[in-house]
């Protein structure tokens, strides 16, 4: 049985900091408004010649690294991300060429936060199935460029980085073990950018409007949040024969530490096995699970043989979890 291992991950994120400080002098918010009712206190907001596939492709190289790769070995990149350096072409045909990778196939996926469970989901099964053996999954964003920074219910949410993983084949049960992904039909009024495709391609008119910007109803996408990744984590785990209490670290995506918080209430977990970075990056979308992974194996949260579940949840709008056993063998 051939498995999809894990075998390199880096992370990025740009080094100016925006702090609730900084916010308070730009939209009418505060602080502990900010803190209390999201949990961040801090995000990272790319420098003017940084973009999405920058910022990945500087993840990517760690990551390729630490697996004992060359560039050329990857035979596809696949880019999660809502926030691409242009809609054509795509941000992965612009990390290939960063990467020099040029023997891989390049494209990008968008389920928004739950990207890179998604691109999880595809990269293993397509390794599985042994139709690839070496794919570089990233998921980068740079929501900076696509916020009102007026508008108050969104910007204070959202940040800059980009995190990347290498998988590779496996003879032993490693790696993606399950995975499930899915999304909620009639939902997509509720996290959207209206402006710039082809249902309402970009003007002058559609940018006074400020339709090219990101805008949510944040109260209703929470609830679906929260009950789709929930559900959605006791599906992966079920399926992959385990229980919670197996499980070293649950790695949710960084939205909002009340959503976290109900998160592993729901699959029985205490905080103290749940990873979170999202006081000092805010909600990095497809960048956030990456990150948090890399975050965690460096503060030496979990090591080879330890079962992690990973769920995400955003704009579609989508979800997506995955059992991963960390290591390569
Ligand atoms: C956005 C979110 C933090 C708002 O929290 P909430 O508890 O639902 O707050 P509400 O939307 O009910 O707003 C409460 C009040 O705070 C106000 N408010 C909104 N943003 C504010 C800000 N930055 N500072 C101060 N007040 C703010 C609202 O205008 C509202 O005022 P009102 O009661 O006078 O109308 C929360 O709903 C959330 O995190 N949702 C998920 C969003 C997300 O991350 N989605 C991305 C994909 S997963």
């Amino acid at each position: 049985m051939r498995y999809a291992a894990i075998t390199g991950w880096g992370m990025y994120v740009p080094q100016q900091i925006l702090t609730n400080a900084d916010l308070e002098r730009m939209v009418d918010t505060s602080d502990e408004w900010i803190v209390t009712r999201t949990g961040i206190r801090e995000r990272r907001i790319g420098a003017p010649h940084e973009s999405t596939s920058t910022m990945g492709a500087e993840a990517a190289r760690i990551a390729i690294k630490r697996a004992g790769i060359s560039p050329l070995d990857i035979d596809l990149i696949i880019v999660a991300t809502a926030s691409p350096d242009k809609p054509i072409p795509s941000t992965a045909c612009f990390l290939q060429s960063l990467l020099s990778a040029s023997r891989a196939g390049a494209v990008d996926i968008n389920a928004a936060c739950s990207g890179f469970i998604y691109g999880l989901g595809m990269a293993s099964s397509l390794i599985r199935c042994g139709a690839f053996n070496t794919v570089l999954l990233v998921g980068a964003e740079m929501l900076s460029r696509y916020v009102n920074w007026k508008d108050r219910n969104t910007c204070v949410l959202f940040g800059d980085a980009a995190g990347a993983v290498v998988l590779q084949p496996a003879d032993s049960q490693t790696g993606v073990l399950t995975f499930d992904l899915g999304a909620i039909p009639e939902t997509h009024d509720l996290l959207k950018v209206d402006a710039g495709g082809s249902r309402c391609p970009a003007s002058h008119e559609t940018v006074e409007r400020g339709e090219h910007y990101i805008r949510m109803e944040g109260k209703e996408v929470f609830k679906h949040a929260v009950r789709a990744m929930g559900d959605s984590s006791l599906k992966v785990l079920h399926e992959a024969g385990l229980t919670s209490d197996q499980i070293k670290l649950l790695i949710p995506h960084q939205a909002n530490l009340r959503i976290i918080e109900a998160t592993a209430k729901r699959v029985e977990m205490s905080m103290d096995r749940v990873f979170v970075n999202i006081d000092k990056y805010g909600n990095t979308s497809a960048a956030t699970i990456p990150v948090a992974l890399c975050e965690a194996y460096d503060q030496g949260l979990f090591s080879d043989g330890d079962y992690l579940l990973l769920t995400a949840f955003g704009g579609g709008l989508t979800w997506g979890s995955a059992v991963i056993r960390w290591g390569t063998s």
